[in-house]
């Protein structure tokens, strides 16, 4: 039986948890890297990364989304931050949702939104450290 069709579905304590309290909430100034995108559902995530070397020293969200899509931008922040680079890119919705205990399936999709939003992060970072520095006249 699916989830959603079970009328006894509860959200998880860090469901929960990460709803009534996202972690990492807010803006960085001077970030090395940063992502945008607007999901299907028509909501927004934003999120800058503050890198320590290879690391995700810092990571921080802002969404125009519902209480599952904080829950999903504040664990996703959660589990990038003090990976490397590379392995916060590699970070999947599936992760996200395993860490919060699982979404409802109409929601699933605020986990992609935060999953994807860490990787375009990271993804900067590297993208702005390959690119030539700008030269002053
Ligand atoms: Fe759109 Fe959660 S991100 S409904």
């Amino acid at each position: 039986m699916d989830r959603d069709e079970r009328s006894d579905w509860q959200p998880a304590p860090a469901l929960l948890d990460h709803m009534r309290q996202p972690r990492n909430n807010g803006w960085l100034l001077q970030p090395d890297g940063q992502g945008y995108m607007l999901g299907d559902c028509g909501d927004e995530m934003a999120m800058w990364v503050k890198a320590d070397g290879d690391r995700v020293e810092r990571i921080v969200f802002v969404t125009s989304g519902c209480g599952t899509s904080h829950a999903a931008g504040s664990m996703a922040t959660v589990l990038a931050t003090g990976r490397t680079i590379q392995e916060a890119m590699r970070l999947t919705q599936q992760e996200v949702l395993t860490a919060l205990g699982g979404l409802p399936k109409d929601h699933e999709h605020c986990a992609l939104l935060a999953a994807t939003t860490v990787q375009m992060a990271c993804e900067d970072v590297l993208v702005r450290r390959l690119a030539p520095a700008e030269s002053t006249p």
